[in-house]
């Protein structure tokens, strides 16, 4: 069955002051921990069993607002990162969790949104050969990995942080991989600045015909949180898109309901532990509607 990974390291020193007590992951995006949004994306691609890795100072606190995952039917697991040497080095840290079988990689700061995205999620989920990633039109493509396409818009490279212009497609924070993955993992070395680069990962694949790269078109969002600006943006797009709908973006009782791994008696637990917050005033919403 296939593994889950959110990586939740890094040393978030572009959030300075606000990150030198928490990891970013734990700050708030609008209503809720940033961490939920890269969960649900993994709970609704039907991921249940996931491995969380945080900075050794930051694990009990994810430990405190996760625990085992059972609120929402799901299987949460702990594994630390001594230093952030890299994103690629979460499979070699999960090599005993991902136990041979596929595995899907989030970055714990990625937000994703859109219309029919979750049956793209739950297809890419089911391929069990070969590496499913996304990639998206951004403004500012210097500051991540950016495919190189041919005339034919086939995928021929992944570049980390081009220095001159290839394209506008980022691949963002989100990898789905077969069960070589840890053997590809293993035979990264690190990058010029240190880092065993998820880029080289990714290429790997793609060096082998095997590395399928899906657009994410105009109609999804996929939300930068890496500067106080971006994250106060991000919390904009919830509260806007909340609001009008009455819909909550992520919420993981709701998406763990909807799929029948956790019961409302469940729900109605938790309702009271979250009292009169907004977050447990639309559980009750949902309950009373179901
Ligand atoms: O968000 C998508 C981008 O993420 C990709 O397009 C890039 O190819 C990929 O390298 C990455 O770029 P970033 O510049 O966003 O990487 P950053 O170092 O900021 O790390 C992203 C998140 O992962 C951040 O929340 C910290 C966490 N992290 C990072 C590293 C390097 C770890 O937990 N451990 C690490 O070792």
């Amino acid at each position: 069955m296939r593994k889950g990974i959110v990586l939740a390291g890094g040393t978030g020193t572009r959030l300075y002051p606000s990150t030198k007590i928490f990891s970013k992951q734990l700050l708030t995006i609008y209503d809720k921990p940033l961490i939920f949004y890269p969960l649900s994306t993994l709970m609704l691609s039907e991921v249940r069993d996931i491995l969380i890795i945080t900075t050794p100072n930051d694990h009990e606190h994810f430990v405190r607002l996760l625990g085992d995952g059972s609120n929402w039917g799901i299987n949460l697991s702990y594994a630390t990162q001594e230093k952030p040497k890299g994103i690629a080095e979460s499979i070699l840290i999960g090599e005993k969790f991902i136990n041979n079988e596929s595995c899907s990689l989030i970055l714990g700061d990625n937000i994703f949104f859109g219309q029919n995205f979750s049956n793209r999620l739950i297809n890419a989920a089911t391929q069990h050969s070969g590496a499913t990633v996304f990639s998206y039109h951004v403004n500012d493509p210097e500051n991540y990995g950016v495919v190189k396409m041919d005339k034919n818009n086939i995928a021929k490279e992944i570049v980390e942080k081009p220095k001159s212009f290839i394209s506008n497609f980022a691949i963002t924070g989100l990898y789905f991989y077969d069960n070589n993955v840890v053997e590809y993992a293993k035979s990264l070395r690190p990058s010029d600045r240190g880092e065993l680069e998820i880029t080289d990962l990714n290429n790997c694949y793609l060096q082998n015909g095997s590395l399928n790269v899906e657009f994410l078109g105009r109609g999804y969002a996929w939300l930068d949180t890496g500067t106080h600006e971006n994250m106060l943006s991000a919390s904009n797009f919830v509260n806007t898109v909340q609001k009008r709908q009455g819909l909550m973006i992520s919420c993981l009782e709701e998406i763990a309901l909807m799929k029948g791994w956790i019961s409302k008696e469940d729900v109605e637990r938790q309702i009271s532990l979250l009292k009169n917050s907004s977050y447990g005033v639309y559980l009750a919403k949902i309950l009373e509607a179901s």
